[in-house]
């Protein structure tokens, strides 16, 4: 077969047979009393397609099993060698740790974290806990089941944001979430423990900048190019944040690399590191953080799906060492294989690159004075 890329490495390639577990937008039944973001973290087709296609590109052979009860009704003669999972499952916070957990009773191998990692880190409010005992920084909060006893917000001070503790890609987080009186607070707790029927997570809003950093690995894992959030043009966020409108919209883009000194950027990889191994990820994950007008770093949460769609992060950072998304799912296949037993030498990283900082520094240069 011609080598297509760095992924494809002529010792210890083994094809494999893999099976991609995911959900889709479309197969949602949308029921009456439904929020417009129920089913917003679910994945688009098109992002499917680019997964098989980049797997196909490394040499392997795909089969699409789709949600958890596809892969109920397929189990345990899947015909595959590994699971790439990216389902985020069905209801409540242990949705997403569903397929790890089936694959697990079954001794199938697959990528990414175990059900235990999912679980945790959907929940924001236990994830905090990891980050406040292994002295990650992290935004001042606290859970509240209904708007009774909102005292606590005193002790942090307004302005505050009011998120759904236990979902993603900006569901539940409107224009609104960001709060600056008690008759807000109130309002947005209310909106999220009747509407989304979950508690909330109140925060100390991080006014700033905002960052998101891959990482990938298992023993050592490696933190990516640091990825900067732009809105409207702006990297300069003050007190504008991401909310779900602006998650299929043109007002958000990703700056890589990030408009960072070289010191802050540093602090945010290792900080990224640090969390993924505070909560046991596993092969790939991503941390985003805001950072105040001081330049101090906050860890907002870990990802241990992250988004692969071509329009994320995961097609960025490879480009800063030339490389392509389809580098970048392969190896992460690689690093899954590898921890599972199934290749007996690990994939060299094709993902460091030891002057890195200077080449930041030169294509630094190269995209901002351009403008
Ligand atoms: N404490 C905070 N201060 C400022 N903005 C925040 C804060 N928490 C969240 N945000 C904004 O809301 C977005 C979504 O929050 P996040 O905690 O990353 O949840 P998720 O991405 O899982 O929906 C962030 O990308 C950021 O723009
Ligand atoms: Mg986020």
């Amino acid at each position: 077969m011609k080598k297509q890329g760095p992924y494809f490495f002529e010792e210890g390639f083994i094809k494999m047979r893999i099976g991609l577990a995911y959900d889709l937008r479309t197969d949602w039944e949308f029921q009456e009393n439904d929020p417009l973001d129920v089913n917003a973290e679910f994945d688009k087709p098109k992002t499917i397609e680019e997964m098989t296609e980049a797997l196909e590109a490394g040499g392997h052979e795909v089969k699409r099993i789709g949600n958890v009860d596809k892969l109920l009704a397929r189990i345990p003669d899947l015909g595959v060698d590994i699971v790439f999972n990216i389902c985020e499952g069905r209801g409540g916070r242990t949705r997403e740790s569903q397929v790890p957990v089936i694959l697990d009773m079954y001794n199938i191998p697959y990528v990414g974290s175990d059900g235990l990692t999912l679980g945790l880190t959907l929940d924001k409010g236990v994830a905090k806990k990891c980050f406040v005992a292994d002295n990650i920084p992290t935004p001042k909060s606290f859970v509240a089941v209904n708007s009774d006893n909102l005292e606590t917000a005193d002790k942090i001070g307004f302005p505050l944001i009011v998120k759904t503790c236990h979902e993603g890609t900006s569901k539940g987080i409107s224009a609104a979430s960001r709060v600056e009186d008690y008759q807000a607070l109130k309002r947005q707790v209310d909106l999220v423990t009747q509407v989304y029927q979950q508690p909330a997570l109140i925060e100390e809003f991080i006014k700033g900048t905002e960052f998101t950093v891959a990482v990938l690995g298992n023993e050592e894992p490696v933190a990516m190019p640091v990825v900067q959030v732009s809105m409207d043009g702006n990297v300069n966020l003050g007190d504008s944040f991401y909310y779900f409108e602006m998650v299929s919209s043109d007002r958000l883009q990703y700056v890589c690399p990030a408009k960072a000194s070289e010191d802050l950027a540093r602090q945010m990889q290792a900080l990224a590191v640090r969390v993924y191994r505070s909560v046991g990820c596993r092969d790939l994950g991503r941390v985003d953080f805001r950072v105040d007008d001081q330049g101090n770093p906050y860890v907002l949460e870990i990802n241990p799906l992250p988004s692969l769609s071509h329009e994320d992060v995961f097609n960025i950072f490879p480009q800063e060492f030339g490389l392509t998304y389809a580098d970048a799912i392969n190896y992460v296949l690689q690093l899954a294989a590898h921890r599972c037993g199934m290749v007996e030498r690990p994939a060299s990283n094709p993902f460091l690159k030891t002057d890195s900082s200077k080449m930041r520094d030169a294509q630094y240069e190269m995209r901002y004075t351009r403008q």
